[in-house]
């Protein structure tokens, strides 16, 4: 775990020193700049190609990327930094009352579509792939899309480069990076940028732009804030702690095919000595409900389709992907407030229910239902037959739930044991949670 960041911040600081193209995988950036401004930055051949006068740390480059994370100052508006949206206080994900991926009325014209996922365990994601085979199951199925960064894992594409949350109007909203640099150049800890990169760092805006986005990357690579697996989970799996007989039965339900199956998407298991990251990092439709206070959803013809459009355009034309969104890590979920990737529910046991219950009683989640026959109301009909119909989904209507009322109960009891260390949480309403002695399965 570690070892992998020591080795990905060794290959960034290989690109440094070389002055070679920092490909843009490598930079957080990852967010969502126009198109064209992305194009302009990612043609700029010189744009990464100057190297600093001098090799920067780790730790110096943490220590900028942490004061860039939390500087209104840097976005357009002076208001939002990264860690308005991104609070660390809920693992970097949104604060509570933060509406769906905007900074509010400021920027209505550009409030977003899609909840602001959670920064923390995003250290081992892959590159996007259109086809992954697993290594460790059937070489030869393809499993289908995978990796990347954002809902739609668009960050990882060849066309759709340097996409950074600085320059994008639903983030930062900065025009150009020239613009960034000045904020910089007049910050508190433009002192420090000097030590850490050399005292001409400031003289070429492309040369001091690469310093913030690299200083940025290295920040969020930390371990201690960005993937400490301190839970009690994570205690558990390692012999260091207990976890209650309500969660080890939700444990099971999530693990178990024939009930939550959750495990299949969301790996639980200690996997080659790793901690599990409870994503596959894999892409699934859910048919969740379309959520009508997201702006954009008062256009009857409007429909975010995930991998297939239309914040990501290179595959608009599989419309076998149509309603895909990348599995999300569930650790830390239980203090999130927007679920999924259109935010549509505002609290854990009904992310849970809907799993329960979206096939054995539609009629809670699609309004539409009592009007007309189709189902999924945030999906054109053409493309329903994309939605997931594996366990704990495929029942049909009026048909047994295969996760009870209690047991849902149960598995969010266990959901909660993902909460890290330094995070804290409302308690649970009360349920029995006894303490038992069982043991660990790894030392
Ligand atoms: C106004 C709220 C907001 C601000 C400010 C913001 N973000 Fe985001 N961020 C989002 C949303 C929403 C998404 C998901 C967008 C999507 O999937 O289309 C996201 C996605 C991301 C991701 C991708 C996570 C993944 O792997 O899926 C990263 C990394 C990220 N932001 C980093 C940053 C950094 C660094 C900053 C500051 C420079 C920042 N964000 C500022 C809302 C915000
Ligand atoms: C077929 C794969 C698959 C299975 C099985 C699965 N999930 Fe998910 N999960 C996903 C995907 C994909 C998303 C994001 C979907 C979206 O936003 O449209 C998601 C999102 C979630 C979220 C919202 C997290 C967030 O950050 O917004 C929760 C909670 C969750 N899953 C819990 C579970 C539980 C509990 C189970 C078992 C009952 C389960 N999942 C089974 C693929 C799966």
């Amino acid at each position: 775990m570690s070892s992998f960041l020591c080795s990905r911040t060794r290959e960034i600081l290989a690109w440094v020193a070389t002055g070679s193209a920092i490909p843009a995988f490598a930079l957080l950036g990852w967010a969502h700049a126009p198109a064209a401004l992305a194009e302009e930055v990612a043609s700029t051949k010189s744009f990464y190609a100057s190297s600093f006068s001098q090799m920067p740390s780790v730790a110096g480059l943490t220590t900028i990327g942490r004061a860039l994370f939390f500087d209104p100052s840097l976005s357009a508006s002076g208001r939002i930094a990264c860690s308005g949206c991104h609070d660390p206080r809920f693992a970097y994900g949104p604060p509570p009352g933060l509406s769906l991926a905007g900074p509010g009325k400021q920027n209505r014209s550009h409030a977003g579509f899609r909840a602001t996922p959670s920064l923390r365990y995003l250290q081992a994601t892959p590159r996007f792939a259109e086809h992954r085979f697993d290594e460790s199951g059937d070489e030869s199925i393809d499993q289908g899309p995978s990796g990347g960064h954002m809902w739609d894992g668009r960050a990882d594409t060849l066309h759709d480069q340097a996409l950074l949350p600085l320059l994008s109007p639903s983030e930062m909203a900065n025009k150009r990076p020239e613009d960034l640099v000045a904020k910089a150049r007049r910050a508190t800890y433009a002192a420090q940028f000097r030590a850490v990169f050399g005292d001409d760092v400031f003289d070429n805006n492309e040369r001091a732009f690469k310093a913030i986005l690299l200083a940025l990357e290295v920040f969020q690579q930390s371990p201690a804030d960005f993937y400490p697996y301190s839970s009690r989970y994570d205690a558990w799996l390692r012999g260091r702690g207990r976890l209650s007989e309500q969660e080890l039965r939700g444990l099971a339900i999530f693990n178990d095919s024939r009930k939550g199956n959750c495990a299949s998407c969301h790996p639980s298991q200690v996997r080659n000595g790793a901690l599990p990251q409870f994503t596959d990092y894999g892409y699934a439709a859910l048919g969740v409900p379309r959520n009508a206070a997201i702006p954009a959803n008062a256009d009857p013809r409007f429909f975010d389709l995930g991998l297939c459009g239309p914040q990501r355009k290179d595959l608009s034309d599989h419309h076998e992907y149509c309603g895909m969104f990348k599995v999300p890590t569930l650790r830390n979920v239980a203090v999130r407030r927007e679920f999924f990737h259109n935010g549509k529910f505002s609290d854990l046991e009904r992310s849970v229910q809907f799993y329960a219950k979206r096939d054995t009683a539609p009629e809670r989640w699609y309004a539409r239902l009592r009007r007309t026959a189709a189902t999924f109301d945030d999906l054109p009909p053409a493309l329903q037959a994309n939605v997931n119909r594996d366990p704990p989904f495929g029942r049909k209507r009026g048909e047994q739930s295969p996760i009870s009322d209690e047991e849902i109960g149960d598995v969010i009891a266990f959901l909660r044991t993902l909460t890290d260390a330094d995070i804290s949480v409302p308690p649970m309403a009360a349920t029995g949670t006894r303490e038992t002695g069982h043991g660990s399965p790894i030392e």
